[in-house]
């Protein structure tokens, strides 16, 4: 097969826009009931553009939303197997009035595609589609067998997808798996992923009295679980900024110093970080920079605050409960049931008897850390300089894809992470973006990748 650079016409750019923008219109949200449908007719969706590309391709159901499955193993079994894995579903587009033009009614701004999936995954993923789809119409053929799960309940924690990959774990079995879903460092420079952080969510439950009672008749002699829950979410950081539950840092590894000089040789403005957040200032981990904060330390987080009144003026209650959701994002060697553990143990430690505190398990999901070399890892990287016109810059990334430790462990499959979308792509937030040269730069870099496996 020749080894392609691939180029587009005005038209094969303007329509792959155009089926794009077909794929963001539909509200694949798989964390609302109510977009049960929509977010299964993403994944047929998928499964026809598979279709149509030349891979066999069904909707094969799981106890949630459906895994869209292609397959093509026109090069033989003699020739290697690449799974790519992605995400048709997206996040809830609230708040809405936050919004520029509304999330499912994509719109091009300045160069930029703004939608909800834009950037997270849909446009990433529809790269994966496309580029299968010009190749084999363009040289019948591909230099390696191609699998491809998009999955609708990422942004849901991927609940049944463990289950599904190890029931179809012959037919996914690959010697690589691909996956865009993630950010480059910077605009002009791609990068290829060193880790990512696995994830821990949890709700608390602070309860006290049967119901709300007013708070100066019964304040001073009856807890308040408020209070209760905002001295068990402050004793969770000591003032280094460290995390203060008892064998939270047992599992965690320190990275050796070629990853940590490698990281602190990027060219990452920290003022120039703060500035575009808008943010008074930043904070953190002591004895750590920025992007090791960032990127290879352990964090915990409240998500999310509820107690007692919140409407407009006063009210003197004394409220009857109250909640928190708290993350943990992780990093290599910790486990999300283990920190769900320490933090039970923590709690009924710091807790007073006097209210009870449940701690409920919400979803999680490992770490995972690349080894960054081999065949694949390394047609990325001359994929991307070419594309790109310079070397890929090795990074960490914050953010969590559950199901990728998960492929490593259960399939033994080593994962090649790059992304096309840019920081500041809003995922997860109003006004979420990809910038719409990165259709033909990611359509090329891809071309390119499975040209430099041809090779
Ligand atoms: N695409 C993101 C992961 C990501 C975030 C990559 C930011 C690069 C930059 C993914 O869809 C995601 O949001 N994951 C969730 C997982 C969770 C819901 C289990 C996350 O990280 O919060
Ligand atoms: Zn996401």
């Amino acid at each position: 097969m020749p080894s392609p650079a691939l180029r587009l016409s005005g038209s094969e750019l303007e329509e792959a826009r155009r089926e794009l923008f077909d794929f963001l219109t539909i509200p694949s949200v798989s964390a609302n009931s109510a977009h049960r449908d929509d977010t299964r007719r993403a994944g047929a969706w998928v499964v026809e553009r598979l279709r149509r590309a030349g891979l066999e391709a069904s909707l094969l159901e799981t106890g949630g939303h459906p895994v869209a499955l292609g397959e093509w193993r026109g090069a033989g079994p003699e020739a290697p197997t690449l799974l790519v894995y992605g995400h048709y579903d997206v996040q809830p587009p609230e708040p809405l009035e936050l919004w520029t033009s509304p999330p499912f009614e994509p719109e091009v701004r300045d160069g930029r595609i703004y939608a909800r999936g834009a950037a997270d995954d849909k446009g990433q993923l529809f790269l994966h589609l496309k580029v299968l789809e010009l190749l084999l119409a363009r040289h019948g053929t591909l230099p390696v067998n191609v699998i491809v799960l998009a999955e609708g309940e990422e942004e849901i924690g991927s609940p049944n997808l463990l289950p599904f990959v190890r029931k179809y774990r012959e037919r996914l079995a690959a010697d690589a798996v691909l996956i865009s879903d993630s950010a480059m460092f910077a605009p002009g420079v791609p990068s290829l992923l060193f880790s990512l952080r696995g994830l821990a969510y949890l709700e608390l439950r602070a309860r006290g009295a049967r119901s709300d009672l007013h708070s100066g008749a019964y304040g001073g002699a009856v807890p308040n679980p408020a209070t209760v829950l905002a001295r068990i979410l402050a004793s969770l950081h000591d003032e280094e900024g460290r995390i203060a539950i008892e064998g939270f840092y047992d599992e965690v590894v320190e990275w050796d110093a070629a990853t940590r000089a490698g990281i602190a040789g990027l060219p990452f403005d920290e003022e120039e970080f703060r500035e575009g957040l808008g943010a008074p200032g930043l904070a953190g981990e002591a004895g750590y920079s920025t992007l090791e904060r960032l990127w290879i330390r352990p964090t915990c987080e409240v998500n999310g605050l509820l107690a007692g009144y919140t409407g407009e003026g006063a009210k003197t209650v004394l409220p009857a409960e109250a909640m928190a959701k708290v993350s943990f994002r992780l990093v290599p060697d910790q486990d999300p049931a283990r920190v769900a553990d320490l933090l039970r143990r923590h709690v009924s430690r710091v807790a007073p008897p006097e209210v009870s505190v449940e701690v409920v398990e919400l979803h999680g999901g490992h770490p995972w850390r690349a080894e960054p070399s081999g065949p694949f890892f390394e047609a990325a990287q001359r994929a991307l300089e070419r594309a790109f016109g310079r070397a890929p810059v090795l990074t960490g990334e914050g953010g969590s894809i559950p199901i990728v430790s998960d492929f490593e462990r259960e399939l033994g499959t080593p994962a090649v992470l790059l992304g096309f979308a840019l920081p500041g792509a809003n995922m997860h937030a109003p006004d979420e973006w990809f910038p719409e040269e990165h259709l033909e730069l990611g359509l090329q870099t891809l071309a390119g990748f499975y040209g430099e496996l041809a090779r």
